[in-house]
């Protein structure tokens, strides 16, 4: 079963035809909302709103264990994470992208499973944090819907709430970030410490700040149109990707 996380802009997810919902408790509290249960162009999917339905939890607040825990609970067998982010460079406004890497800027949030309480020591392998049969699925999935979907790009994941500061944004910039955005991380981890796998697919809403039109500030409103468009498109192509969100045989995540 397909898990689709659904970020700001995605608190519903229209195409999905609920037939459950449930609050799932975890060793780790309770996941942003209830998980709804239904599918998506004929295939089951669960999804869950990172944020809360009304979206009421800021990025630093998300209880990110307790969803990937509870998805997996629920025998998801697949997470697609819906992200919006700012552009830092090859990424404007509007475009959907399928970042391979990320960079971690995040800090003081509970970012492991393996906090040694069991008595061992896990250190899980984060090379490609983003699985790589996945994102195969995902541009056959762009290409089948007639799409565009960028692949490629790094993934800056930061605490906010705040915006960054134009100077932090050229110091990702030299470190090579391509996206900036508040909830990739420790999601990815996380599911990779599950070994779910993990792809995230990323709405370009606006450029990070001290680039393009965000050279003095960032707008709000221009923000929130490119948002909702960019979700129209997310839900065409999430049609076309529950067919084929499957492993190959043998296949790790
Ligand atoms: N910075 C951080 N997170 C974001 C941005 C941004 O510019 N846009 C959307 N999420």
């Amino acid at each position: 079963m397909l898990a689709i996380i659904g970020g700001s802009g995605l608190t519903q997810l229209s195409t999905l035809a609920i037939t459950r919902r449930e609050v799932v408790r975890t060793p780790y509290g309770e996941p942003s909302a209830p998980l709804l249960f239904g599918s998506v162009a004929g295939q089951p999917a669960v999804f869950l709103a990172r944020h809360g339905h009304g979206h009421t939890i800021p990025p630093h607040r998300v209880n990110y264990r307790a969803n990937l825990w509870a998805l997996k609970a629920r025998e998801a067998k697949a997470v697609l994470a819906v992200a919006s982010v700012g552009g830092i460079r090859d990424a404007a406004p509007g475009a959907l992208v399928l970042p391979e890497q990320i960079i971690d800027y995040t800090s003081g949030r509970a970012s492991t499973f393996f906090d040694g309480e069991e008595g061992r020591v896990v250190h899980a392998d984060f090379t490609r944090p983003y699985t790589p049969w996945l994102r195969e699925r995902c541009l056959e999935a762009a290409r089948a819907s007639g799409l565009p979907l960028q692949a490629g790009g790094i993934y800056g994941a930061v605490n906010g709430p705040r915006l960054e500061s134009a100077a932090e944004i050229d110091r990702m910039d030299r470190d090579g970030a391509t996206l900036v955005g508040m909830t990739g991380m420790p999601e990815a981890v996380l599911a990779r410490e599950l070994d779910l796998p993990y792809v995230a697919i990323c709405v370009v809403v606006n450029h990070a700040a001290g680039r393009g039109d965000s050279a003095d500030a960032i707008s709000m409103e221009a923000l929130s149109r490119t948002l909702e468009a960019g979700m129209e498109k997310v839900r065409a192509l999430l049609d076309h990707l529950a067919p084929i969100a499957h492993a190959p045989a043998g296949e790790r995540p």
